[in-house]
């Protein structure tokens, strides 16, 4: 399974606090908002990832990011020249999906919740052709919507609606098989100049081959792509971290506890940054008496947020 997070976009929803950075690059709270969804990638597991980002940003995010390595990764940069849509992504990067299947997750994405990354995992294993992720919500026209049946068979799919269907939008995180590059090259722009993710979708399911996943009242997914709701991610990340004592989208944290880097290498990033909260819970970390051999197996470590299977 390849990575892809798409972190490209006009970032004009907002200007002017976009118009000299890239949006996926401003923080949220205390570290920037492509930390969320490579974060969410890596839990699932996924260890070659690209980002897609426009040209003038991609140095950028070379410079945050470099190779993986420091995180126990492979990341690699693309371009997307313009704003053509989210499907164009697949294009992009169709040399690297080759023939593999790809996880699609929008730079702007933040999940959260007990047992998310085991629901995605088991979607990630028992996924055929295509698997999106729906989340109820008070306002549904902002979104790509889904209606599904009692079997929770997907019956419509309609991007910002006017009249929704149904009170469940697409998040952004999609798993493709390898034909999603083909599909996206036979899609036709939109009255709004977009190739669009609804209609991918729509491709799989006219084929009867689109599954969708319930995220439940017990998880949080935010889109942080106006101001009121990068605030409000800001403010989300803040209280959580504050009542818990842990952080969110550590990437340094996930890699330790997932085996890719050692306590060595934890260490060395903390000191880097030993003045600041972050670097002092990296080295608080890596101070923990427990190791990777206190649980019997990286999947049952109770610091990646994994449940029981269900
Ligand atoms: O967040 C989920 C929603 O994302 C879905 O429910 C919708 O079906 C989907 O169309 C999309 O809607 P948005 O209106 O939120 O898309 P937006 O244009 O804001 O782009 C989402 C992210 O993708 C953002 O981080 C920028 C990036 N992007 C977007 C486009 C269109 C790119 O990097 N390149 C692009 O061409």
């Amino acid at each position: 399974m390849k990575g892809i997070i798409l972190a490209g976009g006009s970032g004009t929803r907002l200007s002017p606090s976009t118009n000299s950075i890239n949006k996926h690059l401003l923080a949220v709270y205390d570290k920037p908002m492509i930390y969320y969804p490579l974060s969410v990638l890596m839990l699932a597991g996924m260890k070659e990832i690209m980002v897609i980002s426009t040209p003038a940003d991609r140095p950028r995010f070379e410079e945050l990011l470099g190779d993986g390595s420091e995180l126990g990764i492979s990341l690699s940069y693309e371009e997307q020249v313009e704003p053509n849509g989210i499907p164009e992504a697949f294009m992009i990067a169709e040399d690297f999906i080759g023939k593999d299947d790809v996880t699609l997750i929008l730079g702007d994405n933040i999940f959260y919740g007990q047992g998310f990354t085991t629901l995605l995992r088991n979607a990630i294993k028992h996924h055929k052709h295509a698997t999106v992720f729906g989340y109820r919500v008070k306002d549904p026209e902002r979104f790509g919507v889904v209606e599904f049946d009692h079997q929770q068979k997907v019956i419509s799919l309609e991007e910002k609606p006017v009249e929704p269907r149904s009170d469940f939008a697409v998040t952004g995180l999609y798993i493709y098989d390898h034909r999603a590059a083909s599909f996206a090259r036979k899609l036709s722009f939109s009255k709004r100049g977009e190739l669009e993710i609804t209609d991918l979708n729509k491709e799989y399911l006219k084929r009867e081959e689109l599954d969708v996943q319930l995220l439940g009242r017990g998880f949080a997914w935010m889109d942080a792509g106006t101001h009121d709701s990068l605030f409000d991610a800001a403010e989300f990340v803040k209280n959580i971290q504050q009542r818990q004592g842990f952080k969110l989208a550590c990437l340094e944290e996930i890699s330790y506890y997932m085996g890719y880097i050692d306590n060595e290498m934890l260490m060395k990033k903390g000191k880097s940054m030993e003045k600041n909260d972050y670097g002092k819970y990296l080295l608080e970390i890596a101070g923990r008496k427990h190791t990777q051999q206190y649980w019997e197996s990286i999947d049952q470590n109770p610091m990646l947020g994994l449940v029981e299977n269900e």
